[in-house]
């Protein structure tokens, strides 16, 4: 199915790099937010985000103008009715994504693709909200996404193929790299690497090493292009945290289990980058 008309629900961290993707593939993208103050701030950064690309060289004036003139604002759903393919990246609670879903259901195309960005959910649940569970699909990106090159197509339990592949064909399209999946918790990259930071953590207290040396360790010993403190300051305590209890809940196995020393830092507002402190110190508190 032939992509013409995009919209994306929520236009927050996620939702605004998705957005900026699509434009700049040169997709019609409607925006909605619940308010549109919050539609606007978010077209501000995607033009601020378009034009140090025209000041680095790597995008045209015209086109910068042509790419933040193909997104349209709206906070009424009913705009997205035309849509082929509608990608959520509203807040992570499952209530209001299957509200949006039942919503999406009754005023999209019959045929439009439905996708959902969440990380923890089951997309076969949010698919259960909808009379069109075949035409669900997640397609989770990476943060920031204008970035990061992955995207996961994620096929639920009822997912049918061509819907599945017009979501595979459009990450590709948008210039992502996509890997096609099965609707389990954390799919396939936070499924590895969640655990597998929450070891890294745990082994700075068990080898009583610093984060600076743990960090060398891996880079130089496992060829990580970021040490384990760097990345997790990089996401986010609170971020990380709060994946690893999704998972941990929904798997049981204990290496999901934050280890209570990044909670304690969590609980402390050391949050890593954004607050300027975390396992290392940033900006003016460096
Ligand atoms: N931040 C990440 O690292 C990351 C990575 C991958 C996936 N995700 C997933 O992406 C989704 C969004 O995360 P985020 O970090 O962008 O959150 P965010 O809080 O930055 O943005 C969410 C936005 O959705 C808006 N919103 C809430 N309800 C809405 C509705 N009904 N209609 C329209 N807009 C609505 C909010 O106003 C907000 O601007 C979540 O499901 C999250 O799990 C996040």
């Amino acid at each position: 199915m032939e992509i013409r008309k995009i919209g994306v629900v929520g236009l927050g961290a996620m939702g605004a790099g998705i957005a900026q993707l699509c434009v700049e593939a040169g997709v019609e993208t409607v925006g909605r937010e619940v308010t549109a103050e919050l539609g606007e701030r978010a077209r501000d950064r995607i033009a601020h985000f378009l034009t140090r690309k025209v000041e680095k060289g790597q995008l045209g004036e015209p086109e910068r103008d042509t790419a933040v003139g193909r997104l349209s604002l709206t906070t009424d759903v009913g705009d997205l009715a035309d849509c082929d393919l509608v990608i959520e990246a509203i807040v992570e609670e499952l209530g209001p994504k299957q509200e949006l879903f039942a919503e999406l259901d009754r005023l999209t195309r019959p045929d439009a693709v439905l996708a959902t960005n969440t990380s923890a959910f089951s997309v076969t649940e949010i698919a259960s909200a909808t009379t069109r569970p075949e035409r669900v699909v997640g397609m989770h990106f990476f943060n920031p996404a204008p970035l990061m090159p992955l995207v996961e197509i994620v096929r639920a339990e009822l997912t049918a193929d061509e819907p599945f592949e017009t979501a595979y064909a459009f990450g590709e399209r948008i210039g992502k790299t996509p890997i096609r999946c099965h609707d389990t918790p954390g799919f396939v990259v936070n499924r590895v690497l969640i655990p597998l930071l929450n070891d890294c953590v745990r082994v700075l207290d068990e080898a009583r090493v610093t984060p600076e040396d743990l960090d060398t360790g891996l880079k130089n010993g496992a060829g990580w292009p970021m040490g384990p403190c760097t990345l997790v300051d990089l996401v986010g305590i609170d971020v990380h945290v709060h994946a690893s209890d999704a998972l941990y809940e929904k798997t049981r196995e204990p290496r999901m289990a934050p280890p209570p020393r990044l909670v304690a830092m969590r609980n402390a507002g050391l949050l890593g980058r954004k607050s300027g402190r975390g396992f290392y110190r940033y900006g003016a508190e460096g």
